[in-house]
């Protein structure tokens, strides 16, 4: 039974003070008044300034019969004497919560649920003693369930067995578990967890290497993180070892081509620590989930989770995996304390990943991936000049009432490592390299806003050597300063003047030795991308169809480059690509790829009909992340429907 008792939530209920007199309706209302410009943290309504979690423990009963989780989550909390604990949740069933630790000693608490927000959800407020110290939450997810992903046997590799994944970052771990939802908040967790016999979990913890036969998990995570890096996979899942501290977990049926795919992951470790310290999570593990995971790959701590997109036979795009291992240190060692500081997790990453793979595979191939990341830069900041955001290109962004998502473009992630590349060139790499191990230790386990970070960089690194830099023009201004560094990559334009050629009629397939012969092997992903984009935006279908036939871009199962072959397949006409391209989008559900697919499809009312027809199919493959905004692309008038 839920006991709506009567209390006072002063600090978040501006200018309601609900008296004893009033009744459940008049909490509710005040409830919906919450006013969330006193949300500090813009997209949490947890009181974490004045009580907050120090350990969670989960007990999870993940029930694949009716796709719910059932679950009691234990908080441990640090309180300086309040009275009100407020958690965030979003759909959840919540069936009572407690008071105490251990069964014996608990006692039911009242609480009252606020009004719904379409982004943040609702505030679960607690009404608790000055002296509380631990409140579980009885509960269980529902069919609105924005970060669990729930997949028929169909959907897997090995077509036997059903799969769950859960997608936390940025806001939608409350959608699974009752929690303060802030990044500025670390906490360690565990969990018991049961799962069906046949099925192995994983979590972003401590992981077991076989199954067992009780299908029941226990995790620890002793290390301190933020709530959005809680995560859990389970489906019929096989470890294989490459390296001491390494390895990767997927279905039985992919684990072979995962090994050879992912086969320096202990090289790509060592180049990490060799330039800003040692990893600190112990074990470096990636899980390889079905193909509707919404992104290449996502940092959950000692467990990346992957896409099989990644798999693309011939190693090519492993830069994901230095990307996520990056984030071991930036992201999930210091973390940002807003998503307004979202650039600092990925923008730092970005820059750190070009430096592992320059590490192993020379500076040709990280100048490469980072011309065609600057090329999506400029076309964002084109397309962001014109939305009604403009003063998104800022890296310190302002995303208060609005959807953190929105802040996932590539002003964080290239902008924000296009500046650090600017700053090491004009310090130079040893410099910056001190700079950035003493950052890397002063915040470990800590989370920072975008003006900390420029304290500490003036502090530490530009007062003491004399230097002068437009460190605020980078973060507050828009667009890309003017001493931005420059790429010259002679491969690049190799790649860009073949393009060119073929454009203006030359067959490039014509050569005299045998050794020119133009395969597909013989340029990386990322110059095929750069080829590709160096075409005109409109092709004569004709012209494209002899370049499938010598290169085979429509169906080469490289999704990197069948993305970008769609998109000016779709502007040229080119009715070639529909058949594979429908497969893809039936198979794929990676948002990277979908986006610039359904958009391109969206401009015309055929193609726009034909995108609809194959979104209307392909959706329930799609987790939540990517079929919100695909179909806010192809129903922009339509209020998004968020039940998968
Ligand atoms: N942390 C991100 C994914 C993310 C960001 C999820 C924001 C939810 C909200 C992850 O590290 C990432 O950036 N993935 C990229 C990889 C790429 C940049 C190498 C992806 O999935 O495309
Ligand atoms: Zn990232």
């Amino acid at each position: 039974m839920k006991f709506y008792f009567l209390f006072c939530l002063s600090i978040l209920f501006a200018a309601f003070f609900v008296g004893c007199e009033s009744t459940v309706e008049d909490i509710k209302v005040a409830a919906s008044h919450i006013d969330t410009t006193l949300i500090k943290d813009g997209h949490s309504y947890s009181n974490i300034d004045k009580i907050r979690t120090k350990h969670l423990h989960l007990e999870l009963d993940v029930n694949f019969e009716n796709t719910t989780i059932y679950g009691v989550a234990r908080h441990e909390m640090i309180n300086s004497g309040v009275d009100t604990a407020i958690f965030d949740i979003k759909n959840l069933d919540i069936k009572k919560v407690t008071l105490g630790k251990g069964k014996e000693n608990e006692v039911e608490a009242d609480f009252i649920i606020g009004a719904n927000n379409e982004m943040l959800g609702q505030p679960l407020c607690v009404k608790i003693l000055p002296t509380t110290k631990y409140i579980n939450i009885y509960y269980q997810t529902t069919e609105k369930k924005e970060a669990i992903d729930w997949l028929t046997p169909e959907l897997t590799a090995g077509k036997k067995h059903p799969f769950m994944y859960t997608q936390g970052e940025a806001i939608l771990t409350r959608s699974w578990i009752p929690l303060q939802d802030a990044p500025s908040n670390r906490i360690t967790y565990s969990a018991d967890v049961k799962v069906p016999k046949d099925l192995m979990a994983l979590m972003s913890a401590e992981n077991p290497k076989v199954k067992n036969d009780l299908g029941l998990y226990h995790f620890e995570m002793k290390q301190r993180i933020p709530s959005y890096l809680i995560a859990l996979a389970v489906g019929d899942l096989k470890f294989k070892k490459l390296g001491k501290n390494c390895g990767v977990y997927s279905e039985p049926e992919l684990i072979k081509a995962c090994a050879y795919e992912f086969v320096d992951l202990p090289k790509l470790i060592k180049a990490a620590e060799k330039i800003y310290g040692k990893y600190q999570w112990e074990q470096y593990d990636l899980v390889v989930l079905p193909y509707s995971f919404p992104f290449g790959g996502m940092e959950n701590p000692r467990l990346t989770f992957a896409n099989p997109t990644l798999l693309a036979g011939d190693r090519s795009l492993v830069s994901v995996v230095a990307h996520e291992l990056a984030h071991s240190w930036s992201g999930n060692l210091v973390t940002n304390a807003t998503w307004d500081d979202f650039w600092l997790n990925e923008g730092f990453t970005v820059y750190f990943e070009g430096r592992i793979m320059e590490e192993i595979y020379g500076k040709e191939v990280s100048d490469i991936l980072a011309l065609i990341e600057y090329q999506e830069l400029e076309a964002d900041i084109a397309e962001i000049g014109k939305s009604d955001f403009p003063e998104d290109t800022h890296l310190k962004l302002s995303l208060k009432g609005r959807n953190p998502d929105d802040g996932m473009t590539s002003i964080a992630y290239v902008k924000g490592a296009f500046f650090l590349k600017t700053l090491e060139n004009k310090v130079g790499r040893e410099l910056f390299d001190k700079f950035m191990n003493a950052y890397f230790k002063k915040y470990s386990f800590h989370t920072i806003t975008t003006e900390g970070f420029e304290a500490f960089l003036n502090a530490q690194l530009l007062k003491p050597n004399h230097i002068t830099f437009n460190t605020k023009e980078w973060l507050y201004k828009a667009g890309i300063p003017s001493n931005c560094y420059k790429i010259d990559s002679p491969r690049f334009k190799l790649v860009q003047k073949l393009a060119d050629d073929f454009a203006k009629g030359k067959d490039i397939f014509k050569v005299k030795r045998k050794k020119d012969k133009i395969t597909r092997a013989k340029y990386v992903t990322q110059e095929w991308l750069a080829f590709i984009r160096r075409l005109p935006s409109k092709m004569d279908p004709a012209q494209m169809r002899k370049l499938d036939e010598h290169l085979d871009f429509k169906g080469c199962g490289n999704a990197e480059i069948m993305t970008e072959w769609y998109v000016l397949g779709i502007n040229s006409g080119y009715m070639d690509i529909r058949p594979p391209m429908e497969k893809f989008l039936m198979k794929v559900g990676r948002r990277k790829f979908l986006m610039p697919i359904y958009k391109n499809l969206a401009k015309t009312s055929e193609t726009l009909a034909w995108g609809k027809k194959v979104f209307d199919k392909a959706q329930h493959n799609y987790h939540f992340v990517s079929k919100s905004s695909v179909e806010a692309v192809l129903y922009p008038n339509k209020k998004v429907e968020t039940i998968k």
